[in-house]
């Protein structure tokens, strides 16, 4: 039988047995609204070709400027959109096509932390519920009084006290709210979270303190992490691989110290090249702009290198075919012609 192509042959060879995630060749496009009467439909593709693997225990790292669709990759993993093509395979099973009370049942193992979970939290209810929420949801609890041991366990696990758990939100500082989101995303005991930039809005000392809270919850649960971050510091700091995604596909991706020390396509080195000093005290700027010079897009709808445009090193090829991720060392792949 013909065995689909696997995505461990991007950058790093897990052993199945580690293998917590799975992507193969994930799309998602969405119509473009406003096509004539008898003329086509026209696509945007949101995500294109992507192909990665996150092992137990593991944090992967995804970096990429604005709308380049990072939030899209998380919330196809979870799957909250529809895919246009393409396989999810996590913890061992195809999760590509599951619907309604399977995708629920998924909730349990899968979920997501945003970035200001004041706007994602209803601040109408006690911290108590809102962490007891979820398990009564799955009727893993009756009532908020019966999930209460484990509601204060879990503000144990984010160094909360025990007495916030009948306090509301407001008069909680940023940190705190995302401590209380952390909780609240751990109350079902997944194994794997889609953190989308969940320190972006903190103060850089606070966030110091968030990213060790992860990174100890992630050694005590086994739990994997997809990390989206803007801060490219942050992101060194957490991740043992990353990937680097621009206009909707994954242009390069490795394991830290080769994609920071030798980052191989051109996009990456001007990201990479754009590193901002932290200031002291302050919020760090955005650290993923666009990278200087020529802000012309390429339409995604056109073959070839979406890059190109922008790219120092162009050739005629880029605007003729499509670049797929190739291996350039075992653990670091590149989508680029001149590689
Ligand atoms: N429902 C939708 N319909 C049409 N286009 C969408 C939809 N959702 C997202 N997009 C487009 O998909 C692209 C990727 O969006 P996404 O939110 O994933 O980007 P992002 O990398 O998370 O950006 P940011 O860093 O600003 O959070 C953007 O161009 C966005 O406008
Ligand atoms: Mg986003």
């Amino acid at each position: 039988m013909f065995a689909p192509p696997s995505p461990s042959a991007i950058a790093g060879d897990l052993q199945a047995q580690e293998r917590l995630l799975s992507v193969t060749d994930l799309g998602v496009r969405y119509a473009v609204p406003g096509a004539g009467f008898g003329q086509p439909q026209r696509y945007f593709e949101v995500l294109d070709d992507i192909t990665f693997d996150i092992a137990r225990g593991e944090t992967l790292g995804l970096v990429g400027e604005s709308g380049s669709g990072k939030s899209t990759i998380g919330r196809a993993l979870l799957r909250r959109i529809k895919l246009s093509s393409g396989r999810i395979d996590f913890e061992g099973r195809d999760i590509t096509n599951l619907e309604g009370e399977e995708v629920r049942q998924l909730r349990k193992r899968m979920q997501l932390i945003f970035q200001d979970p004041y706007a994602s939290l209803n601040p109408r209810m006690s911290v108590g519920e809102l962490i007891a929420e979820p398990l009564i949801v799955h009727g893993l609890a009756r009532n908020r009084d019966d999930a209460r041991d484990r509601v204060l366990d879990l503000l144990d696990c984010v160094s909360l006290p025990r007495t916030t758990i009948d306090r509301h939100l407001h008069g909680f500082s940023g940190g705190q709210r995302q401590r209380i989101g952390i909780a609240r995303a751990l109350a079902l005991q997944p194994a794997f979270i889609v953190a989308d930039e969940p320190v972006s809005a903190l103060d850089v000392s606070v966030r110091a303190q968030v990213i060790n809270l992860m990174q100890d919850l992630q050694r005590s649960m086994g739990l994997s992490y997809l990390f989206i971050g803007h801060d490219l510091g942050v992101i060194r700091h957490i991740s043992q691989r990353i990937a680097i995604i621009h206009s909707g596909r994954i242009i390069e991706i490795g394991d830290r110290d080769s994609i920071y020390q030798r980052p191989q396509h051109p996009y990456s080195r001007a990201l990479l090249a754009a590193i901002p000093v932290p200031v002291p005290g302050g919020r760090v700027k955005s650290s993923v702009a666009a990278p200087a010079g020529s802000r012309v897009e390429v339409s995604r709808s056109l073959p070839g290198c979406r890059y190109r445009a922008r790219c120092p090193v162009a050739i005629a090829r880029c605007s003729e075919e499509t670049p797929r991720l190739k291996q350039v060392t075992p653990t670091h792949a590149v989508a680029c012609w001149q590689h």
